[in-house]
């Protein structure tokens, strides 16, 4: 339950101080039509029409979003083109506004969570939680011999970092293309994983994020979490 007022500025219809007058004007009903008459009454948002119409998302905004290369997951208008010119405007005019669950570089394709729920960022970002994501990367050269072990032992290091990587799951699917399976998030660890072995990423698709698979999700759409896909 949350006050009328708080509900028409978390979920980005105007601020906390014009509130009182949208309900005054007969704005805000219940599903039965009928309007609210006090800014501070508590309400379930998802019992609420403003101006007719059911608040989307009463739940709060939890997706899997298929990122395209070339896009940047930014709010910085300086690095446009951004992630968030293809997602619905009116997501950002919500207090909170849901944010990335980390980020891919511009160049790397696929999914990204985004999410306004605190808990559930917290539990997809934190280090100890180690939640696998999985990586199809397309190199320049060759594979090394021995880079399935290297990966999967923990023992490598990557410059300017104070510990090994975690052990990954890398997985060669053709001379020059793999997956690779990794529990964090050490600024570009995929390329820079490869380029310490001397190849180059040239393409990098993110394909699944925990219980999150990508799936057939078309590039430049999003869709909801499940709540099991949740948890
Ligand atoms: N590792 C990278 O190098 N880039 C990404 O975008 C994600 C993981």
């Amino acid at each position: 339950m949350i006050r009328l007022d708080q509900l028409l500025s978390r979920y980005g219809y105007c601020s906390r101080r014009e509130a009182a007058s949208w309900v005054n004007a007969g704005a805000v009903t219940g599903i039965n039509g009928l309007p609210f008459r006090r800014p501070d009454e508590k309400v379930d948002p998802a019992t609420v029409l403003v101006e007719g119409h059911p608040v989307p998302f009463p739940g709060g905004i939890t997706v899997a979003f298929h990122k395209p290369a070339g896009y940047a997951c930014s709010h910085n208008p300086a690095e446009t083109p951004l992630i968030y010119d293809l997602l619905p405007p009116e997501w950002m005019q919500r207090h909170p506004a849901p944010e990335t669950v980390g980020r891919l570089d511009r160049e790397t394709s696929g999914l990204i969570l985004l999410s306004d729920d605190g808990d559930f960022l917290h539990r997809w970002t934190a280090p100890r939680h180690e939640v696998p994501k999985v990586y199809e990367a397309t190199v320049d050269t060759d594979f090394p011999l021995g880079l399935v072990e290297l990966f999967a032992s923990g023992t490598l290091m990557l410059r300017s970092e104070d510990r090994p990587c975690r052990p990954a799951i890398l997985k060669i699917t053709g001379s020059r293309t793999a997956t690779l399976q990794i529990t964090e998030g050490k600024y570009h660890q995929v390329r820079r994983m490869f380029a310490s072995q001397g190849c180059t990423v040239k393409a990098l698709h993110r394909t699944r994020a925990g219980s999150v698979d990508l799936g057939k999700l078309p590039s430049g759409e999003w869709r909801k979490l499940t709540a099991q896909e949740r948890d």
